[in-house]
């Protein structure tokens, strides 16, 4: 059958040059970032100082707008960030964790910056609790839940597990903490882009993630979606003269807070990777997320399919409605391999615990898996016959 998706392959250069299979780690570069990236450094040089007015300042907003929108989100409830480490610091400092409701639950599956982050704020008085995997695939769900409890304040949880590509059960967890009066901070990096994400449907209380895997959207850009009810009221303590109710008055004293999403921001927006992370975006809406994941399931089944023919471990889950866009495959010397598959360009990234990581995107064809799984078979054959 006729991949329609395939027609994109030409708005990536990288695709002619490597089989790139990490859009889980860096999605491919569009061509469209070149010009993107012409129009900042032109409107910077002809226009100068009055680029702000004329559209910087307000690039958070559409970017934010346009991300968004992938994710069913309202007008004007995205900010934008540098990263999602970020975006959990400007939703922590909405709280305050002095009081009997401090408890923070998260699990040992997270993405280790976010796990640093919750960890530290142990020292601003937040409780937290790890719940901690079985198998280093799975996140233990009922687990989860049971550690949800009327103290827990804020659960910041990943959607997509990195590592393994674990499907948390979102709906679950938001109505678990909802029902104990807790909040749900949804890490959606991992999904967003290949696991389709309504955070309406969902009614989860906060979604964060970043543009530069799935989204092909280059490194620069977090967002920050709040439930609009939230937005209003919260008044984040990282806060700076972007949130402020009239940003040029430069008033003195305390902050007014103004509407969201600015009033999430804080200081001057990085308008550079706002602006190179709108190509992708905009791709990502055009070839629609449902056919993203369709192609997604079958491509991840057939390297399971492969992996399985060789007997390598597979750490991810082979239910395709519980997994995400990975494969991590822990064939023997797993490391070695995906440093000589690298140098054959074969785009690929090796985790602890995880092995290697395989992530086709829409953008890539069935030969391309067969040809990874080729050269990780051959690459195995070498290396025994090269042992003494
Ligand atoms: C689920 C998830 N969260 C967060 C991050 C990264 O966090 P940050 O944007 O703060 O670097 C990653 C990977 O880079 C990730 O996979």
């Amino acid at each position: 059958m006729a991949d329609d998706l395939l027609r994109y392959r030409s708005e990536f250069p990288i695709l002619s040059e490597t089989t790139y299979l990490i859009s889980n780690s860096l999605g491919a570069m569009p061509r469209g970032v070149y010009d993107a990236m012409k129009g900042y450094a032109d409107l910077w040089a002809t226009r100068g100082v009055k680029a702000w007015e004329e559209r910087w300042w307000m690039l958070a907003l559409e970017v934010g707008n346009e991300i968004g929108a992938l994710m069913n989100a309202g007008k004007n409830s995205v900010s934008t960030h540098p990263n999602v480490t970020t975006c959990q610091a400007v939703v922590a400092s909405c709280f305050d964790f002095s009081g009997k409701r401090n408890k923070v639950v998260y699990t040992d599956m997270n993405f280790p910056s976010v796990m640093y982050f919750w960890e530290a704020q142990r020292k601003r008085g937040a409780r937290v609790h790890m719940v901690k995997t079985d198998d280093g695939i799975t996140v233990p769900t009922e687990r989860l839940l049971a550690a949800i409890d009327e103290e827990t304040l804020l659960v910041p949880i990943s959607h997509v597990i990195f590592r393994s590509a674990f499907i948390n059960d979102a709906k679950a967890i938001i109505e678990r903490s909802h029902r104990v009066g807790a909040m749900v901070l949804l890490d959606v990096f991992q999904s967003l882009g290949t696991v389709p994400v309504d955070v309406q449907e969902l009614n989860v209380d906060f979604a964060c993630g970043g543009v530069l895997k799935w989204l092909c959207g280059g490194p620069g850009v977090g967002y920050l979606y709040v439930r609009p009810d939230l937005g209003t009221k919260l008044e984040p303590t990282f806060t700076g003269w972007s949130a402020h109710e009239n940003s040029f008055e430069f008033a003195v004293g305390p902050i007014r807070y103004t509407d969201p999403p600015y009033r999430f921001l804080n200081g001057t927006p990085h308008i550079p990777a706002l602006e190179a992370c709108l190509p992708g975006v905009r791709i990502i809406k055009e070839v629609g997320v449902q056919r993203i994941r369709e192609k997604s399931k079958r491509q991840t089944a057939r390297l399971i399919e492969l992996a399985d023919q060789h007997g390598w471990r597979v750490n991810t889950p082979r239910d395709p409605e519980k997994r995400g866009g990975t494969v991590s495959i822990d064939m023997p010397d797993s490391q070695e391999v995906s440093r000589e598959l690298l140098q054959r360009k074969i785009m690929i990234d090796w985790r602890p615990k995880a092995g290697v990581r395989m992530a086709p995107h829409f953008y890539n064809t069935d030969d391309e898996i067969q040809r990874a799984i080729n050269a990780v078979e051959e690459i195995l054959k070498g290396r025994s016959v090269s042992v003494p």
